[in-house]
């Protein structure tokens, strides 16, 4: 049986933190949210409490059943969770004197403590709470301080299997965080750490085999990491059961449909492509709104999946790539919906399939190794993010099949750029926009009067929050001359230097 660690989310933003951090020590962990503690599951070895938004005495905090947990499996608190635990059992939380947010120094530490075993006094930590625990229920023992905080880490009484920290150990600038969360998860739970792409690769199959028996599934390739993982994984469970549609809206890149299908073959994937851009220049004609060019892509996405589905016989469900962050986003809290970050969206509902998501405990980097474990090519998985409506988000304006070549062209040349100069895996994501400017050039002896572009290339995490790419002066220049001389139609190129927020990474 999987070991398992739960991480009760009280909603604070780094739990998702927590969990990758615990991954990384190769042990597998869900995120729940904090009322939603699964009764009597013999696989769980023991809880982490996140922290949260809120005070302990705020009317609205969270509150979890501790009596369900307490006695069971060690319980690690961080942060709010340290505050909760020590507040329920009778220790009291304050405002503290003066917000600690930052960097900050253990300077006591109890070594003798499991979950301090190698940690030393002057180990660097990061803080950030506005409340701070004044003093602790009876018996608690206080194993760690810093000169502000007296009680930065905390043992429950008679060596009970019970520990609070009020720094933020799963953050990368505490220093000996990940030394901590391995002394409570595998010296204290006992964990194997045995999580790996090869063991989920192994288990997974064995259980899709067993959910889907002979049944039929159908699943919508995007050309992006995480369906077409999806779309690998199920192959190898199920094989010539799974059938896979790739739709070309006509917005991909240059040559993508042609290149991501013979890389899908390979693969060994039944795959359907369906080339519809006729269709999808049809009913964009004259559009220039952004949002109904989005809603025309996506409702014409569906229209076309549904339509080459429906020519399959006995399907029942619909593969998706959904990923654990997607599903996380929204469980936070309130334990309901997920929501659908796919092209698909809706799908279900409409062709009344069941969902099989087979991805969706894992992180990114995760999803990725995973691909590399299936032998799938390294270009498929390294590849940047791509919108779902393709390029016709970076066409300001209407769209027209000539705008969308310019495009094509323009941004082949910035791409193979980037990989020619290694700084391909050094970006998030990269892209031309098409600008519905023209301005006067020279070019030989003739006057232009033609299009900009504006090259796109940003640095983040998560694309929540993204910084542009400090991309050298001489590449760029490269690129520029590169596209004025062969893209016929353009004849001014410029680089956006805008961070999100206030911008956004896409222009639409
Ligand atoms: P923004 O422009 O909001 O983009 O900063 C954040 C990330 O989301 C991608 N993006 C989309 N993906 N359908 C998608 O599948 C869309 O309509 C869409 N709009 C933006 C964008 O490329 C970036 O990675």
């Amino acid at each position: 049986m999987q070991q398992k660690i739960i991480i009760l989310d009280f909603g604070s933003q780094t739990t998702q933190l927590i969990g990758r951090r615990v991954r990384e020590l190769n042990m597998y962990c869900e995120i729940l949210p904090y009322n939603k503690f699964p009764a009597d599951d013999p696989s769980v070895i023991g809880v982490i409490l996140s922290g949260s938004p809120f005070s302990v005495y705020d009317e609205k905090a969270f509150r979890t059943d501790l009596a369900a947990i307490r006695g069971r499996y060690p319980v690690l608190g961080i942060c709010y969770g340290a505050q909760f635990m020590s507040y329920m059992l009778g220790g009291s939380v304050e405002p503290a004197n003066s917000r600690e947010y930052g960097r900050a120094i253990l300077e006591h530490v109890d070594g003798t403590d499991p979950l301090m075993n190698g940690v030393e006094p002057g180990s660097q930590v990061w803080m950030s709470h506005g409340d701070t625990i004044t003093s602790l229920p009876e018996g608690f023992k206080i194993i760690a301080s810093t000169d502000k905080v007296p009680v930065a880490a905390y043992r429950g009484a008679d060596n009970e299997q019970l520990w609070g920290v009020q720094f933020h150990p799963e953050v990368y600038h505490s220093k000996c965080g990940t030394q901590i969360l391995r002394n409570f998860v595998v010296d204290i739970c006992g964990g194997k750490q045995d999580w790996s792409a090869a063991s989920f690769i192994e288990s997974t199959v064995a259980e899709l085999r067993q959910q889907l028996g002979d049944d039929k599934v159908v699943l919508g390739l995007s050309g992006g990491v995480d369906s077409s993982v999806a779309a690998v994984l199920l192959n190898r469970a199920i094989g010539k059961n799974l059938t896979c549609i790739f739709v070309d809206h006509g917005m991909l890149r240059k040559d993508e449909f042609k290149n991501v299908l013979a890389d899908y073959e390979c693969l060994g994937l039944n795959v359907i492509g369906v080339d519809a851009s006729e269709k999808f220049f049809s009913e964009l004609a004259g559009v220039t709104d952004p949002e109904k060019k989005r809603k025309i892509i996506g409702r014409g996405f569906i229209e076309v999946f549904d339509e080459e589905a429906h020519k399959l016989t006995d399907v029942k469900w619909l593969g998706q790539g959904t990923i654990y962050p997607d599903c996380i986003e929204s469980l936070s809290i309130t334990g309901t919906t997920i929501k659908s970050h796919h092209n698909v969206g809706g799908l279900p509902e409409k062709m009344n399939l069941k969902l099989c998501e087979p991805l969706r405990l894992l992180f990114k980097d995760e999803v990725r190794a995973v691909g590399r474990e299936l032998g799938m090519p390294e270009h498929l998985i390294t590849r940047h993010p791509f919108p779902g409506p393709g390029l016709a988000v970076r066409i300001l304006g209407d769209i027209t099949p000539e705008k969308v070549h310019i495009l094509q062209e323009a941004d082949h040349i910035f791409i193979q750029g980037l990989r020619d100069h290694g700084l391909y895996d050094q970006v998030w994501q990269a892209g031309v926009i098409l600008l519905p400017v023209q301005s006067v050039g020279v070019m030989g002896d003739e006057r232009t009067y033609e299009r900009a572009v504006a090259l796109r290339a940003v640095t983040s995490t998560d694309a929540m929050t993204a910084d542009w790419a400090h991309l050298p002066y001489d590449f760029l220049a490269e690129v520029s001359n590169k596209i004025i001389n062969s893209v016929k139609g353009v004849n001014r190129v410029t680089y956006d230097i805008s961070s999100k927020p206030p911008a956004t990474i896409e222009w639409e």
